[in-house]
């Protein structure tokens, strides 16, 4: 069975697209039909890029859990919607079926109602990747409330500053959750948190490490107590919220290239279609495919891939709470054969990590019931791509390489899977409803084959972020203002003979380290925040497992008399202002950064240092002080 809404030929894909260009209205109102609306729209779409405006299905009404829940229970109650892996491979996997995660949604929305939050209250979700996760996100949708999903790896002073951004008037965390051989203490790091959050009214702690956690009353309630409550009252049914198309339906923080973090905004019914949309066409997915999203839910791959676009098309998503390589590194070797997955989708990085172990944790593995490989987060390299091919799918499973980003809210360029043509390291074409661009340093659009230039898109399709949470400026001056009329990506790019589009990373200060976007700016915010620092410079190197590593130069007063300690304090420091993905690789002590008369510090030579080519450091005579590179080139770590 297809979706209607399925593209099946290379042909059929030339024609969507053509049509989708030419008249995107049509062309979206005609899939918007296959979705359950509360009120149909009134206007399919309204946008212009200067303020900017985009409001795709004005006047219509829609909730996104009766997409995803509702109208699948009505006609596939018992098949699993979700499918959950603990960490611990000995413990006993859990399988919700569509009636079964209905039921439970019915009951923590009711949770919610009881504990007073109301439609379009912040609340703040905290957890590891269990499926109190999915259903506290899909409790929040349910009746309107926006959540706000923040990470398990960031630290308190991260999870305070989201929380104080967006106003969260509640926190929905774990006592601990389970990463490999380790426990981290969720709620310990949200009562960190709280000192600094006044609107937080009320914490809903799910039981599930059995970590001790203090619990204050009139503020801290347990989960499971809630529930009980709600069952004593006979669960009653929550209706829908009758949400607005452009009403918001979730915040999700990510890192730019200045300040902190902007809460990018997703609202309710171009992101339910374009999550759906992307899910069945990029995966092929069919129904009674297993789907195997290895992203965690904090980032915004977990949202549409594990969330939001499996459930909407009734498809069985798969979630693992544990790490790729504990117990050891054939784990998601073992989930794909317990479970039959037929489609797996995971970061370059995960591949790389795993390639590294070599062919052991392969053998005695099948392998075949997968279909569809998937890959997303960063650029992949060719050696890497041509082991998931081989090793993997055997050679007979398309690969898929999607780029987008969180403010795109699922993918804008990728092959579809056996369906139009891929290329290693290559995401190739547009999706329908996705018309990009390259632009040269002023605007210039660069047309033609056989180039590159920064990736632009020159209209919105459905997912397209609609502000930056609190602050609409601040959306425009990101990513509508470095080139008049156009959505500017951040992505430097390729465009090959054939019209394939090749992205080459970012352009901007914003480092992709295993897959996870990192501000340099952020990073060294954190790193100044130690008493000895008086000034630092971040920039990514190239690094054979993530991708990208983190260099750090500081200038330091007042050493101990170990260099290797005050690293360590500085580590210490960077996790405890952002988290322990942000560390840096490598911290070298400097006694100056090499910066123009006019004092702005040049990164292209700290990069170019960082990456080892010392010899072509261009033009350095307009340096305040040139000196300073060579006792640079001289300490390179
Ligand atoms: C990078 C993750 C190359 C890119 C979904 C983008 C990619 C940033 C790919 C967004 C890919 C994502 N090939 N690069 N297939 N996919 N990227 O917001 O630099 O966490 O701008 O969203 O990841 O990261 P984000």
């Amino acid at each position: 069975m297809h979706y209607p809404y399925q593209i099946t030929s290379y042909e059929q894909y030339k024609a969507q697209y053509a049509e989708s260009i030419a008249n995107p209205e049509g062309f979206w109102a005609n899939v918007a039909e296959h979705f359950t609306w509360q009120k149909k729209w009134d206007r399919v779409l309204e946008w212009n890029f200067e303020e900017p405006k985009v409001e795709w299905f004005g006047g219509g009404k829609i909730n996104v859990t009766e997409n995803c829940l509702d109208r699948h229970l009505a006609t596939q109650p018992d098949v699993p919607a979700i499918i959950w892996e603990p960490n611990d491979p000995e413990l006993h996997h859990r399988v919700l079926t569509y009636r079964e995660l209905h039921h439970k949604v019915m009951q923590f929305s009711n949770v919610l109602k009881n504990n007073g939050v109301q439609k379009g209250d912040r609340i703040c979700i905290y957890m590891g990747m269990i499926p109190e996760l999915v259903i506290a996100v899909l409790a929040c949708a349910r009746i309107g409330a926006v959540h706000s999903v923040v990470f398990g790896g960031f630290s308190a002073q991260s999870i305070a500053d989201r929380i104080q951004d967006a106003g969260a008037v509640m926190v929905i965390t774990c006592d601990g959750a389970y990463r490999g051989n380790k426990t981290v203490p969720l709620k310990e790091t949200i009562d960190d948190a709280m000192i600094g959050c006044p609107t937080v009214k009320r914490i809903i702690v799910v039981t599930h490490t059995r970590t001790p956690v203090s619990m204050i009353k009139g503020r801290d309630l347990w989960w499971e107590d809630e529930i009980k409550k709600v069952e004593t009252h006979g669960n009653p049914y929550v209706a829908p919220e009758p949400m607005d198309a452009e009403d918001l339906l979730f915040i999700l923080y990510t890192s730019g290239s200045t300040g902190k973090p902007k809460g990018v905004v997703h609202t309710t019914a171009g992101y339910l279609i374009w999550a759906n949309y992307t899910f069945v066409n990029v995966f092929q997915y069919r129904p009674g495919q297993v789907h195997f999203c290895t992203a965690d839910i904090g980032w915004i791959t977990g949202h549409t891939y594990i969330v939001y676009g499996p459930l909407s098309a009734g498809a069985t998503s798969l979630m693992f709470e544990g790490v790729p390589t504990w117990p050891d590194a054939g784990r998601f070797w073992d989930i794909v054969d317990k479970f039959k997955v037929n489609i797996l989708y995971t970061a370059p990085t995960a591949i790389r990590s795993l390639m590294a172990f070599g062919q052991t944790p392969l053998m005695g593995k099948s392998l075949t019931s997968l279909e569809v490989l998937g890959t997303v987060g960063e650029p992949i390299n060719e050696e890497a791509w041509h082991w998931y091919d081989e090793h993997i799918g055997k050679q007979k499973c398309p690969i898929v390489d999607t780029w987008w980003q969180t403010e795109t809210s699922g993918t804008l360029i990728s092959n579809l899977a056996g369906v139009t043509p891929s290329k290693p390291s290559f995401a190739t074409l547009p999706m329908p409803g996705v018309l990009p661009a390259l632009v040269d340093e002023n605007g210039q659009e660069i047309e033609g084959n056989g180039t590159s230039g920064n990736l632009v898109i020159k209209q919105p399709w459905p997912g397209i972020l609609r502000t930056t949470y609190g602050n609409h400026e601040r959306m425009r001056q990101t990513y509508f203002s470095a080139y008049p009329q156009l959505y500017f990506t951040g992505d430097g790019c390729h465009r090959d003979e054939n019209g394939f589009y090749r992205i080459t990373g970012r352009v901007d200060d914003v480092l992709n380290v295993s897959g996870h976007r990192i501000g340099t700016a952020e990073v060294e915010n954190a790193i100044n925040m130690h008493s000895g620092v008086i000034e630092s410079a971040v920039v990514g190197f190239p690094h054979d497992i993530k991708g990208q590593g983190i260099y750090a130069f500081v200038i330091f007063q007042g050493f101990h008399d170990d260099e290797n300690l005050t690293r360590g304090d500085l580590l210490a420091t960077v996790s405890r202002m952002i988290g322990p993905i942000a560390k840096p690789d490598k911290i070298q002590f400097v006694n100056g950064l090499p910066k123009t008369r006019s004092g702005k510090i040049m990164r292209r030579i700290l990069r170019k240092i960082a990456e080892g080519e010392l010899t072509s450091l261009g033009d350095t005579s307009t340096l305040l002080d040139p000196l300073v590179v060579d006792e640079i080139k001289e300490g390179r770590l």
